[in-house]
């Protein structure tokens, strides 16, 4: 099962039921749109605030009982949420809507104006244009040996019995892989290291300056405000270095950065300085935070569900014969891939998405303004029992075709779809499946005392604090 393969139609894919049972009835106004329902249990003057900052997960998981779209109250601000799978897929495919929004307000002040990430209209098609290439689906056989040897080498770290922290050994082979494939380069070892230290600290920082905007508070000379900035700018200078050693080089190796340093804007003029810098941060943030976070997820699957691991060894073993697993076996490994599908389903990295209404439109049959601002929850979404049987369980046979034709229409879309869509899909489901292998066929895993497996929830959901013990097969 892959997850571009989840596109049957959904029963309710009009997108234009009726609320569900208990939700609030939504009117209709004098163009004969529904009016989306305020969603219940706001406090007086705070709104939904309080509920979204003490337990986004389940607020944004109970919102489907209040209707198919409703209306947030965060302080002066109304947000509309949308909970059905259908309308989630409206939402990203409509012309009407626009990366924007608090959420990139700030991912902007921090990593840049000019990234893919960011932009929107011309720009955007342009970029992506520019990048796409690297992604594309005949590109990523070249990446396999360098996945190959970095899934071996985190393995081959570990020693049996000795407890491992999934943390930062998760970011650490996110940011290996992503810097080695996209930006060839020579000293690409030491400065993916950095990067991976640096990436760490500042994400944590992002997510508390989103979700706590206190401001000026950020600026004092504390050692945590310290510890961010001195990280934002090793982040910037060791982009800069990557950039400045591959144009002294001379070198054009066919991949990311040489079609970024190629790329032409609009008038046949080389893009500038500051957005080829803004691309490399845009395409290695997102990069490394959602492949990290999966790759916890999945060794807390292996731990958990000791069953499906014993399964992804022999399935692997049945192909290899007992080499070590290659980039070319993936597309025989059906249960390996059918795990990572499943961990993606209920622990999505990217648990939440917005975007800004450009005009006055309608979703689904109801109103939305112009400059309205709309959230959804992949994580909700792709815990809906309305789409899934036995919705919370880790299932991965759920993802065999005969089981799979039930899921509805974007109730599996964790790389999202239409022209924001994540750019990297092929590449990120070959890097998870081959990992996921080669851990499981040298491992099996045990929680160690003081692990805590709790959701954290930043700018991607992860365990708290993940410690397992790897034991040899
Ligand atoms: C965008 C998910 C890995 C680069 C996105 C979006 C999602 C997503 C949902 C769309 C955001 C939106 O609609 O607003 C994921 C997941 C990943 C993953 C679940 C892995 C488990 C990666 C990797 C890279 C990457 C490995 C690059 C090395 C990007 C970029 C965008 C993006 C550049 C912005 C695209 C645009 O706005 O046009 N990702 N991603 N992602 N992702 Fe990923």
């Amino acid at each position: 099962m892959t997850v571009e393969s989840v596109t049957p139609d959904a029963p309710d894919a009009s997108g234009t039921t009726e609320a569900s049972d208990g939700a609030a009835q939504a009117r209709t106004d004098a163009t004969g749109l529904r009016v989306a329902p305020v969603a219940g249990g706001g406090f007086p003057g705070l709104g939904h605030g309080l509920k979204l900052v003490r337990d986004p997960l389940a607020f944004m998981s109970q919102l489907r009982d209040h209707g198919d779209i409703v209306r947030l109250k965060l302080g002066p601000k109304t947000v509309y949420a949308v909970t059905t799978p259908a309308l989630t897929g409206a939402l990203a495919l409509s012309p009407d809507y626009i990366i924007s929004g608090p959420l990139w307000e700030s991912l902007e002040g921090l990593l840049g104006k000019e990234g893919v990430a960011t932009a929107n209209g011309p720009l955007h098609r342009r970029q992506r244009r520019t990048i796409q290439p690297a992604f594309k689906l005949d590109a990523i056989p070249a990446y396999g040996p360098i996945i190959e040897e970095e899934a071996h080498a985190l393995t081959g770290r570990w020693a049996s019995g000795e407890p491992v922290d999934c943390t930062s050994e998760s970011f650490r082979i996110a940011v290996r892989v992503a810097a080695r494939c996209l930006l060839r380069g020579q000293y690409m070892d030491e400065r993916a290291e950095r990067l991976c230290v640096a990436l760490a600290t500042v994400f944590r920082g992002m997510y508390r300056r989103m979700v706590v905007p206190l401001g000026p508070l950020y600026k004092l000379p504390l050692p945590a405000n310290r510890e961010f900035n001195r990280a934002l700018a090793d982040l910037h200078r060791v982009v800069d270095e990557i950039v400045a050693e591959r144009r002294a080089s001379g070198q054009k190796p066919d991949d990311l950065l040489t079609a970024l340093l190629e790329a032409k804007d609009d008038n046949g003029d080389p893009i500038g300085e500051q957005e080829i810098h803004d691309q490399v941060v845009a395409i290695l943030t997102p990069g490394s935070e959602t492949i990290a976070s999966t790759i916890m997820w999945l060794l807390q699957a292996l731990a958990t569900h000791p069953e499906h691991g014993d399964r992804v060894r022999d399935e692997v073993l049945a192909v290899t014969g007992g080499r070590p697993v290659a980039f070319d076996d993936i597309h025989k490994l059906t249960h390996t891939n059918n795990v990572v599908v499943e961990v993606m389903r209920l622990r999505p990295a990217v648990w939440i998405l917005t975007r800004r209404a450009v005009t006055d439109t309608e979703l689904g049959g109801y109103r939305i303004p112009a400059g309205a601002d709309i959230i959804y929850s992949p994580y909700a979404i792709q815990r809906d029992p309305k789409s899934y049987a036995r919705n919370l369980e880790f299932d991965p046979d759920r993802w065999l075709p005969e089981r799979a034709k039930d899921v509805p229409k974007f109730a599996m879309s964790p790389f999202s779809v239409g022209n924001r869509k994540c750019p990297s899909d092929h590449f990120s489901m070959a890097q998870l499946s081959l990992i996921t292998a080669a851990l499981a066929t040298k491992y099996r895993f045990e929680c160690v005392p003081g692990s805590d497996d709790a959701t954290h929830v930043g700018i991607t959901l992860r365990p708290h604090r993940l410690m397992l013990r790897p034991i040899a097969r």
